[in-house]
């Protein structure tokens, strides 16, 4: 696998298999075909048995866009399965010291690296992600994830209370520095302000004139428990969660705001109002304990949902995984579950809408080449729901290559 910003191949890849297809009005089918890939993008899909001949692949083989994350911390990467403790004790005792040893920045860059590949090989090539407040380390992962192929966004984090000091930086720094973030390759800034408890009014308020500024999306969390809920309140005035973030100006359709389980209705309209999108983030909320997602609830609202993994308050890397956990989230809180291919489409061109990445998530001629190719051994084919059954049996020794941007980079 390659490692460094290889050069997109010139000549063409045509691989063959049953193609996760978007259908104009009818979410996604699957039919058998070729998708070939040149100059970084996709030349053409042709479905049907005939076409060019294929480089890779088979009938038997399952190609699809590569999965996009919406919600991921990279710093967290080995502190997944720190269990028995609610969030806010959670960050203090697991999360906030594997940060800190961001401070190094070789540290991140290797650290971003290691990420980076896992990512690949579990098929995700475009994520939401944050970093932390350390700027070099934060601008080391933006390069390091570009240097491997993957799009999107990651925030250097902002952080200036209620954490411990060596985590903090003052406003006026941390949103400088913030501001002289580079994006590099297929990866742009984002302007991440960690949560309500963690940064003053002063920080939000910067961070929403650093949004309008540059125009980075911006990624924060929202009302993921009911005790950051209430530490929220004391805060911040007695203010309600979701109205902090708007006096500050950060709601926008460029906002991604991790996990919004516990929202009043008057909060959910005033995301909707903003086409701000809830980023859900169920394997995380199993996970701590944090509460169920009410989906269908923020969709009545009109409120827009993107989907996370949320390493490491969700242990599961593989999008696939966490789109199951939707799907059983939904089960659990009694209300219609997202079909097999409404959870497909939302890890592929639903996240990829949500991050404002217009050109991947659909494997359709013009869109990056980012294609994950797998070879189930079920019959998932002969199932009543082959999407489904695909989901829920899905193994990620199946992923025999990844492309990102046309370049494979895993495999
Ligand atoms: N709220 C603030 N920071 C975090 C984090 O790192 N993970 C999760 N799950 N929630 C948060
Ligand atoms: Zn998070």
């Amino acid at each position: 696998m390659s490692t460094s910003e290889s050069p997109t191949p010139s000549s063409a890849i045509v691989l063959e298999g049953q193609l996760l297809l978007p259908v104009t009005g009818r979410g996604l089918e699957v039919a058998l075909g070729r998708v070939v890939m040149r100059g970084g993008v996709i030349e053409a899909v042709h479905v049907g048995e005939s076409g060019p001949r294929a480089d890779l692949g088979s009938p038997e083989h399952f190609i699809c866009p590569g999965f996009v994350d919406a919600h991921v911390h990279l710093p967290q990467f080995d502190s997944i399965g720190v269990d028995g403790m609610e969030l806010l004790e959670w960050l203090h005792q697991a999360i906030f010291p594997a940060e800190a040893k961001w401070e190094d920045e070789r540290y991140a860059s290797e650290m971003s690296g290691r990420v980076a590949r896992q990512l690949l090989s579990f098929g995700t090539t475009a994520v939401a992600a944050y970093a932390t407040v350390h700027p070099a380390s934060a601008q080391a992962a933006i390069d390091v994830l570009a240097e491997h192929g993957i799009a999107g966004h990651v925030g250097q984090v902002l952080m200036d209370r209620e954490a411990p000091a060596e985590l903090l930086l003052p406003a006026r720094e941390a949103l400088s520095a913030a501001g002289r973030m580079r994006g590099r390759g297929r990866i742009q800034p984002a302007v991440t302000p960690r949560f309500a408890v963690t940064c003053s009014r002063e920080m939000l308020e910067g961070a929403g004139r650093l949004a309008r500024e540059t125009g980075w999306v911006v990624q924060t969390h929202l009302s993921e428990t009911r005790a950051e809920c209430a530490l929220v309140k004391r805060l911040h005035g007695g203010e309600n969660y979701a109205e902090v973030y708007e006096r500050a100006g950060l709601l926008g359709h460029r906002t991604l705001l991790g996990h919004g389980i516990h929202l009043a209705d008057e909060e959910l309209g005033l995301l909707a109002m903003r086409g701000a999108w809830i980023a859900h983030c169920p394997t995380a909320n199993r996970f701590l304990r944090a509460g169920t997602f009410d989906r269908a609830r923020a969709m009545s609202a009109g409120v827009k949902i993107a989907l996370g993994s949320d390493v490491a308050g969700g242990p599961d890397r593989s999008m696939v995984r966490v789109a199951r956990g939707m799907i059983e989230a939904a089960k659990e809180r009694g209300t219609r579950p997202p079909t097999s291919a409404e959870a497909w489409w939302q890890i592929t061109g639903g996240n990829a809408w949500a991050l404002g990445l217009v050109d991947t998530g659909r494997l359709e001629a013009g869109c990056a080449g980012d294609v994950v190719v797998a070879r189930p051994d079920s019959r998932w084919r002969e199932a009543a729901d082959p999407l489904g059954a695909l989901m829920y049996a899905w193994d990620d020794r199946w992923v025999e290559g990844v492309w990102c941007g046309g370049t494979r980079r895993y495999g």
